[in-house]
Parts: structure tokens; C-alpha cells; sequence
């Protein structure tokens, strides 16, 4: 089990940093996206949900669909990159800055990451790693985001069980020896929380029921993602387009897929993010650091 979780960081590791440099002006978003995902293919492994590049004041959840969308002088790009072996997910994320502004935001989110990375060891209580990024980001003038978290993580489930905060919510539940987290602290010039915005193109399964229309895409999802996310991007390599909007837009009217809305900060804020998957340990093993 720890293999594939090594097996599938040093992929996203390596997926990250070859993604990253991608990122320039006038470069599309789904050209980046695409080549990202290729890669980790290519290293042998697979996405654990489509890559996401997110501008500006939307902090997570912007799957690029079309050509439109190019990056341009002044954003800020959150790339985050998930891969697994077998189900086992290694889930990282950065921020790149196309010309170079908000360096301070990127160095807030990066700070905290790692004094909550140090923090990941059995005892240490979710409250203490949540104060800790708060007080890194507040220090620099920022807030963290409250409404996002970071995410405990088996087997195939994304988002299992516990959430570490960015914020100091007093919770006394204690890490366990050989949990796995994915740590994902965010930063903004505003309020601190996020919103629910324009549909996002992302999918997951929420329920498997008896359905008229959508089998066969249905079927496929289930043998490809399992409980995994998705994109409708992906679909159209292997089924005509008009079937996949259509059995998309019935599988998520009867409620089998539900669909992620993008989420921006509530008050326009830019934000940055840092993120790596993490085992609790007495000396905390970073899986989606590059070795
Ligand atoms: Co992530």
C-alpha cells in the first residue's frame, strides 16, 4: 500500500513540476491540462480527477473544457495535479505566477503548508494544525480560507473521513500513525471564503441506480473513475459528443452524478494554494515531494 501511495507522489511530483513550467502568457488552459494529464500516463499512472487551473479569485475547481481561456499577465495560477496507483492517491498542488506579481501570497500558503506538514504526527490534534496556518497567513496580512480544507484520504475515496482546517476551530480529534492527508492551505487578499460559482465540468458518481438512458457512459465511468471524479472532456475521446451531454444531463437530473460547482472567493480575493498528500508519522512522509 505504501508503494503505490510513493509510486503515485512521485508521479503527481513529477506531473507538477513539469506542469508548472508550462504555465506562460498566452498559453491555453486545456493545452496545459491535456499535456499534464498525458504525462502522468505517460509515468504510469492515472489522474485521481482532471487537472485544474484555477485564476485569480477562483481558488480551486476550474477544469478548462475549451480553447478560450489563455493565461495572461497578472494571473495567478493554481495547478493542482492528482494521480493514483490502484486507487492509492497522491493529491499536490502550487501556485505559478505569470509575471511575476503576488509573490508574498504564494510565500503565506507556502509557509503554512510547511508548518503544517512538520505538525503530522500521531497526537497532534486538528485544531493545533489549523491555528498554525492561520496564524502563518494572518502574519503576512492575509486570510486563510475557511471553507476549504485539507482532506483525509483511502483507498479510491478523495475526501474520507477528516478534514485538517486552515483556521483554528479548537476540534481535539488527534492524527493517527499511517493516515494519509492531503494538506492544502489557501490564501487570500479577501474575506476568507469560498463560493459556489459556474458549473465546472468536473463529475463524480453519487449514487448507482437502475437508469433508462446513460448505461453505457454510466458503465464506463464506473469501470474507469469508480468513485473517483471526472470530466465530460475525457468522455468525448471515446463516445460522440451529443451522447455525452445528453447522458450527462439525465445521470445528473436523476441524481447518479452530481456535477462540482468552480468556487471563487466570495469577495473577488486573490488566492494561492500549496498542497501535498502527506502519511502521518513520528517524522511526517511527504509522498508528493520530488526525490
Ligand atoms: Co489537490
Amino acid at each position: 500500500m505504501e508503494t503505490s501511495y510513493l509510486k503515485a507522489g512521485q508521479i503527481a511530483a513529477e506531473a507538477l513540476e513539469f506542469g508548472k513550467k508550462l504555465i506562460k502568457e498566452n498559453v491555453t488552459l486545456l493545452s496545459v491540462a491535456k499535456q499534464v494529464e498525458e504525462k502522468i500516463f505517460q509515468l504510469g499512472g492515472r489522474p485521481a480527477f482532471p487537472v485544474q487551473l484555477s485564476k485569480n479569485e477562483i481558488a480551486a475547481h476550474f477544469c478548462p473544457l475549451d480553447e478560450v481561456e489563455i493565461f495572461e499577465n497578472g494571473d495567478l495560477v493554481k495547478l493542482d495535479v492528482g494521480v493514483h496507483i490502484n486507487g492509492f492517491i497522491a493529491d499536490t498542488a502550487c501556485t505559478v505566477s505569470v509575471g511575476g506579481g503576488n509573490l508574498e501570497l504564494i510565500k503565506a500558503s507556502n509557509d503554512a503548508l510547511n508548518d503544517a506538514i512538520q505538525k503530522m504526527t500521531p497526537g497532534t490534534t486538528l485544531g493545533e494544525i489549523g491555528a498554525g496556518i492561520q496564524e502563518i497567513i494572518n502574519a503576512y496580512g492575509f486570510n486563510p480560507i475557511k471553507n476549504l480544507s485539507g482532506h483525509q484520504i483511502k483507498q479510491f475515496e478523495l475526501h474520507a473521513g477528516l478534514s485538517i482546517p486552515n483556521f483554528k476551530n479548537n476540534s481535539s480529534v488527534e492524527l493517527e500513525e499511517g493516515q494519509v492527508f492531503a494538506v492544502e492551505p489557501f490564501a487570500t487578499t479577501g474575506e476568507g471564503f469560498v463560493k459556489d460559482g459556474r458549473p465546472s465540468g468536473i463529475y463524480s458518481i453519487i449514487e448507482i441506480k437502475p437508469t433508462r438512458a446513460g448505461r453505457e457512459i454510466l458503465d464506463f465511468i464506473k469501470r474507469e473513475y469508480n468513485q473517483l471524479p471526472f470530466t465530460s472532456r475525457w468522455l468525448m475521446k471515446r463516445f460522440p459528443e451529443f451522447k455525452v451531454s445528453s447522458s450527462f444531463r439525465f445521470l445528473e437530473r436523476e441524481g447518479v452524478v452530481k456535477q462540482y460547482p468552480q468556487l471563487p472567493e466570495r469577495s473577488n480575493g486573490i488566492v494561492s494554494q500549496a498542497e501535498h498528500t502527506v502519511i502521518v508519522k513520528r517524522k511526517p512522509l511527504v509522498i508528493t515531494k520530488l526525490i
